[in-house]
């Protein structure tokens, strides 16, 4: 099985900042120190309202993360002024997802079904800017075939669904929701898609999510950057990654 890369999503340094309207914690670094131990990229939401990562840090964000050759995965909404963002900076990733203001994260995956052709024409410019076009979708089989349709080469799986489920408890619940990443996973392997997934990993749900083989990328944020408090940011890198490592082993044993 291959390695699993973990990108760092690095959204809610910028939230602590934000709150007192400082220039610190900065964003960049913690790329920086995310990067010393052990993530293999950088991911960042420049959101509509600018609630957390501003225009400025994807600046200095892109260039960061070229100057080390490491990749940056710029998440982004839909829309003509992300798009343009994204073709301005050029970043090795764009990660499509859905965006509602009044949302305190991003809750559930994009509809690509429903949104085909709005979503279509972004992604082929995209494509052809050189960018590797991610779209973040529910576990679903319908929606994967829509993310190959529009031309995404990546999808990414949304996992908080499975998380917030076995945080509560709901062992039948977090069953079923693994089982249908599992078969999405499956079947956008299938169909020549890279898998990715991603939101409200901890250390608790990362060993089930990436031992399923397909996966090639974690992309994991606000549990890491409120762990770093308590044991500070490369610690908590690193056990994430010592665990993403285990649960590969384990399968692969
Ligand atoms: N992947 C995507 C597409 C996301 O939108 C987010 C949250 O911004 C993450 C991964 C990371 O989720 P979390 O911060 O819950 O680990």
């Amino acid at each position: 099985m291959s390695r699993l890369r973990l990108g760092v999503n690095i959204d809610h340094v910028a939230t602590v900042r934000n709150a007192r309207g400082e220039g610190y914690p900065d964003p960049v670094r913690a790329a920086e120190m995310a990067l010393a131990a052990g993530a293999d990229g950088i991911t960042a939401h420049l959101r509509e309202d600018r609630r957390h990562i501003s225009d400025a840090d994807i600046d200095a964000l892109a260039v960061t993360c070229r100057r080390r050759g490491r990749p940056l995965n710029f998440e982004c909404a839909v829309t003509p002024e992300m798009e343009a963002i994204a073709l301005a900076h050029l970043p090795h990733a764009a990660c499509l997802v859905p965006e509602r203001r009044e949302e305190v994260t991003t809750e559930g995956g994009l509809d690509v079904v429903k949104g085909h052709n709005t979503i279509a024409p972004v992604v082929v410019r995209l494509v052809q800017a050189g960018i590797r076009v991610s779209c973040f979708i529910d576990a679903d089989l319908a929606q994967v075939a829509a993310a190959r349709s529009v031309g995404a080469q990546v999808v990414e799986l949304h996992t908080g669904a499975y998380c917030e489920a076995v945080r509560g408890g709901r062992r039948e619940e977090a069953d079923a929701l693994l089982a249908n990443l599992k078969a999405a996973a499956a079947e956008a392997h299938r169909l020549g898609l890279e898998v990715h997934a991603g939101h409200g990993i901890d250390y608790e749900t990362v060993k089930p999510v990436a031992a399923i083989p397909e996966l090639m990328e974690l992309n994991i944020g606000h549990f890491l950057i409120g762990e770093a408090i308590f044991i500070g940011l490369g610690p908590a890198i690193q056990r994430m990654r010592a665990l993403m490592d285990e649960a590969r082993a384990t399968k692969a044993a």
